[in-house]
């Protein structure tokens, strides 16, 4: 009979020798060279990992478009974009090699992700890579608005020097309500309280808060409490014109709105008036519900907000960064790479989100079966029947919409075609790779 603690002791002895081994470097079966195809100048982070990997990479300072972009994705594994180059499905279906595809960008409009998930191409992007940015960007903002640095730097401009204080304010000690405490707003948090403001926020969901930020039950609670008001949202159909005229006459007089989140969420004709009526003694607008598709002289769809005092515009440049590029290239490298050489399929955004621990370096004759099939009926069972000859040393499914993916170890393979011929041969199959 062994008692807990023994148990306890005898777990962390296994545990211990287990991590003592080393992870085994897979290699492909049936794949020549992996062939990295990057454009629009993806940045330098992502060029070096992949080359660290030993992976042949190419590289393109431009998006590429009809037959050239054809000709070089044809033999490509890999490509990588950001937001010009369009991946349509007659793009895609001329990539008979194509594994996955990296967005090196927020969005991912670009990809037509059903096409790709239909053919196994699994699509990574990064999200999350620019938060510190939007959130730096919103304490330079509520800097600016409370000293109205905005209109003087105009002034200065014109020839006109204006020294005024009134109405010009420390931050310290004000009260900044964060309306969506997810990855910028948390940052943001931080940030502001490091200034000497006191932090409240409002989310739909429980959110531990940092530091003394302190949670709201609602959305008037928080506007009416707030000296600066700044909007973290997504963009869904609960916060189209969140911020609208009731909730601005809800907002302290003297108050100041900064929307660095999406265009949607703030009404645009509610801020002009709110700012016009002096309600509101400032704004930032970093993101518009229409915004040009590309530089130049021609933002001219908000002529009378584009006239009001103390507003800060910019065009949306919150997450627009040297550092936030740096880390987007390494973030969705390492998607890529753990996908190629592993199989993991995590923060893929159109395909189901599989993952397995590493195979020990001395189980030598352990491989793993990536399949990815259409999700149907008795496929797991058709697989398995194949599997059935070996030990299955781990294996796990999922799926999203049509696709299905399973990632397994198998012990004590020896005859690699064979296993690979009889699940490309299964009736659901998609993409089938083993690595060894
Ligand atoms: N200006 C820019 O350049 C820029 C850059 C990056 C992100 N963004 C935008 O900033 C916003 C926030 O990004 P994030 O990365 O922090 O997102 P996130 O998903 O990490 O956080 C969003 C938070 O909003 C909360 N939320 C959702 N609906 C809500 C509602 N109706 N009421 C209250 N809370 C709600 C969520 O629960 C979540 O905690 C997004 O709209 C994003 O597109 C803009």
């Amino acid at each position: 009979m062994v008692n807990a603690t023994e148990a306890k002791t005898e777990q962390r002895a296994r545990s211990g020798s287990f991590n003592q081994n080393k992870v085994k470097v897979l290699r492909p079966f049936n794949t020549s060279e992996v062939k990295i195809l990057l454009l629009e100048n993806v940045n330098e982070t992502a060029v070096k990992a992949f080359k660290k990997q030993g992976y042949q990479v190419e590289t393109y300072s431009k998006a590429l478009v009809g037959e050239e972009l054809i000709e070089k994705i044809r033999d490509a594994h890999v490509i990588g974009i950001r937001s010009k180059t369009k991946l349509t499905k007659a793009v895609l279906d001329q990539a008979k090699h194509l594994l996955a595809i990296g967005c090196f960008c927020i969005g991912t409009n670009q990809v037509d992700l059903q096409a790709a998930a239909k053919q196994g191409v699994a699509v990574f992007n990064s999200p999350f890579s620019n938060s510190r940015s939007v959130a730096e960007l919103v304490i330079g903002e509520i800097i600016m608005l409370a000293r109205q640095l905005g209109d003087r730097n105009t002034e200065m401009h014109g020839g006109v020097w204006n020294k005024v204080s009134k109405a010009c304010y420390e931050i310290r000690g004000k009260v900044l309500g964060i309306i969506g405490y997810g990855h910028i707003g948390a940052q943001l948090s931080v940030l502001a309280e490091a200034m000497g403001m006191t932090v409240y926020f409002y989310d739909v969901l429980q959110i531990m808060p940092l530091g003394q930020a302190k949670p709201l039950e609602s959305l008037d609670d928080l506007l009416a409490i707030s000296d600066y008001v700044s909007v973290h949202v997504p963009e869904t159909e609960e916060t189209k014109s969140m911020i609208g005229e009731h909730e601005i006459n809800q907002m302290k007089k003297g108050a100041y709105l900064l929307n660095n989140a999406r265009g949607t969420v703030v009404n645009i004709p509610a801020l002009t008036k709110g700012l016009q009526s002096g309600h509101l003694a400032g704004a930032a607008v970093d993101v518009f519900p229409k915004e040009p598709a590309a530089n130049g002289p021609h933002f001219d769809y908000y002529p009378e907000l584009l006239a009001c005092p103390n507003l800060i515009l910019t065009p949306h440049i919150g997450g627009s960064t040297e550092e936030a590029q740096s880390m987007i290239g390494l973030e969705v490298s390492q998607s890529l790479i753990k996908y190629i050489n592993d199989g993991t399929s995590l923060n893929a955004v159109n395909f189901p989100e599989v993952d397995l621990r590493a195979i020990r370096e001395d189980d030598k004759n352990t491989v793993r079966v990536l399949y990815i099939h259409q999700n149907i009926p008795g496929v797991l069972r058709e697989i398995n029947e194949i599997f059935a000859d070996h030990n299955v040393e781990k294996q796990y499914s999922d799926s999203k919409g049509d696709i299905a993916y399973v990632m397994a170890d198998i012990a004590d393979v020896t005859d690699l075609k064979s296993l690979y011929s009889a699940i490309i041969a299964t009736r659901a199959n998609i993409q089938t790779r083993i690595l060894y």
